[in-house]
């Protein structure tokens, strides 16, 4: 039996992390070889509002864009076999992580501070309101010491130096063993 005939189960398989991390790529090819639905929160919430992120944050604010995120989160535990690549906050929120978690594995995404910043560079189409200002390598390193306990929370997949694919092995690889 192959490692994905063996994962025999209905949850949601959700991806956090911080941005740059690579969930949306991960999960995108994670739900095609598993034969799941992909949703990408951010995504989602954009093409609702008919605006991108970016847009949300200026117009209606960060407490407003949260509030989507939470709506969305109940929204998507209510369904089955999703792999979900969430927005890089929306796990650490405590209400939303309990109610995904009741019927998803949870898995985060980690990479160096240097390969987020590459990432994140390269990465010319994604604007990240976040990492808006003057210098987004400070605001990376101090956003990601904020957040690093939360994240640690939930099942660690290193990604630094692996290609998508590895990435995607790996995270198989956790969902066969947590089935035996
Ligand atoms: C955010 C991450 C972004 C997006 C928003 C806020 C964050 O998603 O939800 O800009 O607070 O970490 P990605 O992690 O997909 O970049």
């Amino acid at each position: 039996m192959t490692t994905l005939q063996a994962i025999q189960s209905d949850d949601n398989i959700i991806l956090t992390g911080f941005m740059g991390t690579g969930k949306s790529s991960v999960g995108r090819l994670l739900a095609e070889r598993l034969g799941y639905t992909f949703v990408d929160t951010d995504d989602v919430i954009a093409h609702r509002c008919g605006r991108a992120v970016h847009e949300i944050f200026r117009r209606e604010g960060e407490e407003a864009f949260r509030a989507r995120e939470a709506a969305l989160a109940r929204e998507l535990a209510a369904g089955k076999r999703q792999v979900i690549a969430t927005g890089g906050r929306l796990m650490l929120d405590a209400d939303n992580a309990a109610v995904l978690s009741r019927h998803g594995r949870v898995f985060c995404l980690w990479a160096s501070a240097e390969e987020i910043m590459a990432r994140v560079a390269a990465d010319t189409a994604a604007v990240r309101p976040l990492l808006a200002g003057p210098d987004p390598e400070s605001r990376i390193r101090a956003l990601y010491a904020e957040r690093r306990e939360g994240y640690a929370r939930f099942t660690p997949i290193m990604t630094s130096g692996q290609t998508v694919s590895e990435v995607v092995q790996a995270v198989c690889e956790r969902l066969a063993v947590a089935q035996e």
